[in-house]
Order: C-alpha cells, then structure tokens, then sequence
C-alpha cells in the first residue's frame, strides 16, 4: 500500500503481539502512522520493532489501561481475543472475547474515535454444508465450540454500538496461514513445521474435506482496506482458497521436494482419542491435544467466499501455492 502522506496519526491496536496483529502493526507504521500497540507483555519476544511503533502494557480487561492506550487515537483495529481451542477457564472465552470487544467499542465510542475495525472469524458461521458460505447466509449448526460462540456474540455487541453511532467494520479472516510465530490460533504453522520436522504424521480421514486458507499478509491489508473502504456494521470474510487436506499435504509435499509418511486416520478413531483428552483434561486440568468437537468439525468442509471483499475492497488474495511456499521458506530459515 501507498505510504500516508497524513503522517503522524495515531491508530491503536489491540493485541499486537499475535499472529496477526503484530503484522498489522508493522504494515501500518511502514505506511508512515504512529502505531500504538497495545500488550499485555512489552517485552513479548514475538513483538515487531518499527520507529513509529509504541507497544503499550495494557489489557482489554482493564479499562483504564484501554483508556490511556486509546487516548489521541483516530482509528482501532481490534484484533486481540481468546484464539485458541482450549481453556482451563471457559468462562475466559466469554470474559476476552465479548466483554474485551464490549470494553475496546465502549472506550472507542467515549473518546470519539473515527472508525474501528473488528476482527472476527470465519467460525461465526462454522462448518459449511455445500456450497461456500458468504456473508450474508446463516450459521448452519448450533455452537458447540466457545470461540465461536463468543466471537459470535462480539459481532453481536459491534451491532449494538454500531446503532449507537460508532463506525465499526467486522471482518472475518478464515484459516490464516503464513510467516509468524507458532501461536495457539496459527494451527497451520503447526502443520507445515511439523510437515518438516517430520513429525506430522497424519491426515484426517479421506482428506478430502475442504477449509479456506487465507495468506497471513492479505489478512493484514484486508484489514487496512476495510478500515478506508469497508461500510460500517458490515462484515467482509477475508479468506483464500477452498482446499483439502490431499491437496494441502502434496503441495507441501511438491514445494519442498519431501515425500513424508502421512496416515490417514479415520475420524471417528480421531473422535475417539479426543474423548479420552477431554477426559484426561478435566480430571488433570492439562491442554488436551484435540477435542472430540474439532473431531466432529472435520467431517464437514469450511468453504467461504470473500467476493464482498475482493469487490468491494479489493482485496487481494495470494494463489496458496505461492503463500504455502513464503510459508515454508520462512520456516526453513528459521
Ligand atoms: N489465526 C487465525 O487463523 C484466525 C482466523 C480467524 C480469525 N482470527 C481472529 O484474528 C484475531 C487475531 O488472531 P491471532 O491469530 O493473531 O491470535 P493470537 O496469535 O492468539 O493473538 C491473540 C492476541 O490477543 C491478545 N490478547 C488476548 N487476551 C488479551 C487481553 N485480555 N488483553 C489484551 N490482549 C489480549 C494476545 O496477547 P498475549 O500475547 O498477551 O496473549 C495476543 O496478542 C483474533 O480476533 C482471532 O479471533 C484468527
């Protein structure tokens, strides 16, 4: 994108040591604005250095820390949430990710800030029966899973302050995937190491239901378009292309010139293993490796269109092949 000629204009964003949001960050003070980053942690190790970055200690939870890091800000990205699968706490889910939402639009709306751009998912609508969902259509199961469930009630607080008169675009990255840190919610840096390493050793079920994968980088600029082009109160999915698994395990496989020993596992033995997790995670309290609700979810496809957005943003989507290939240089070289 251009470099703003408008320099020194303040735009704050919330967790700016994720996967995404520490990109966004970047990209933003490369356009020449002054970046607030607000962190729980100002010295997280996955924190990117920029001159015009300022990372700000700070919590969605706190209003005060929200206050002060949003004070002088024209415009919000909010990216922080609870991105994970699993924790020890469910209510953790609902207090990060709708009170956190309530709090960063609260605040917004008090200090008058210009515009906010929420970051939702893709997973408000969950999985896909047949044709690619798109913006408009309906969820089509209940929500069995918290951060769904959560970052669908965040879009619907974003509505409501949406009524009171703030400017707020959600949009709803899908599978994202890219260089960057192996967090909780990078699930596909998880594969694509381990797909090096050599210690990914499966493939669920026939491997042929599909998810959408969006490149980490388009994500970022998605984000950007929306805020300068986006309507307020709409939601615009940002995503790439529908895959499956084959196809994701033999481009790995053509990119980097490995044959590795995959097994394909039928589901419901996944469903199985991920019982006896839950199991061991209650009784334990320890991280389960997998759940017997994401086992489910592999049996249906995840299939989004991000046509809204590629029409009325512009937004760019990178073919997967060539994003999948930055993906493993950037793991490669690590
Ligand atoms: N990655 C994906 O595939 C994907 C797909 C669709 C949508 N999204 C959405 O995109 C957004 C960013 O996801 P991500 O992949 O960047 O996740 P991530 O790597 O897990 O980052 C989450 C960020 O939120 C921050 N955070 C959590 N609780 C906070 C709190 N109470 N106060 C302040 N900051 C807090 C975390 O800070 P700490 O470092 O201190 O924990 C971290 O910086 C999320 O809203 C997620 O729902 C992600």
């Amino acid at each position: 994108m251009e470099p703003v000629t408008h320099k020194y204009l303040k735009i704050l964003v919330t967790g700016a040591s994720g996967f995404i949001g520490r990109k966004l960050c970047y990209s933003l003070a490369e356009m020449g604005f002054e970046v607030i980053g607000l962190c729980r942690n100002v010295d997280h190790p996955f924190l990117l250095q920029h001159r015009n970055i300022q990372y700000v200690e700070g919590d969605i939870l706190d209003q005060q820390s929200l206050d002060a890091a949003m004070s002088g800000c024209y415009q919000v990205y909010h990216t922080a949430a609870m991105a994970k699968l699993w924790c020890r706490n469910e209510q953790d889910f609902f207090d990060t990710n709708v009170t956190g939402t309530k709090n960063v639009l609260n605040c917004a709306l008090r200090m008058g800030v210009d515009r906010v751009v929420h970051t939702s998912t893709c997973g408000v609508w969950g999985p896909t029966l047949n044709l690619p969902v798109s913006e408009d259509d309906p969820r089509a199961v209940g929500f069995p899973i918290d951060y769904e469930r959560t970052k669908y009630l965040a879009e619907l607080e974003v509505k409501t302050f949406v009524k009171k008169g703030l400017e707020v675009v959600i949009v709803n990255p899908s599978r994202v995937y890219g260089e960057g840190p192996i967090t909780d919610s990078n699930t596909v840096g998880k594969m694509v190491s381990g797909y090096l390493s050599g210690t990914w050793h499966f493939i669920p079920g026939k491997g042929i239901t599909a998810a959408n994968y969006a490149y980490v980088e388009d994500v970022v600029q998605g984000h950007i378009l929306a805020m300068t082009k986006g309507r307020s109160g709409e939601r615009y999915i940002l995503g790439g292309e529908d895959i499956c698994f084959n196809r994701f395990f033999s481009t790995l496989e053509q990119i980097t010139g490995t044959k590795r020993k995959l097994y394909r596992i039928p589901i419901e033995l996944i469903k199985t293993f991920s019982i006896m997790e839950s199991i061991k995670s209650k009784c334990f309290g320890f991280q389960p490796y997998f759940l017997p609700e994401f086992a489910d979810r592999l049996k249906f496809n995840q299939r989004y269109s991000s046509q809204k957005a590629v029409t009325e943003l512009n937004y760019q989507i990178t073919p997967f092949k060539i994003g999948l290939q930055k993906t493993v240089d950037h793991f490669q070289n690590k």
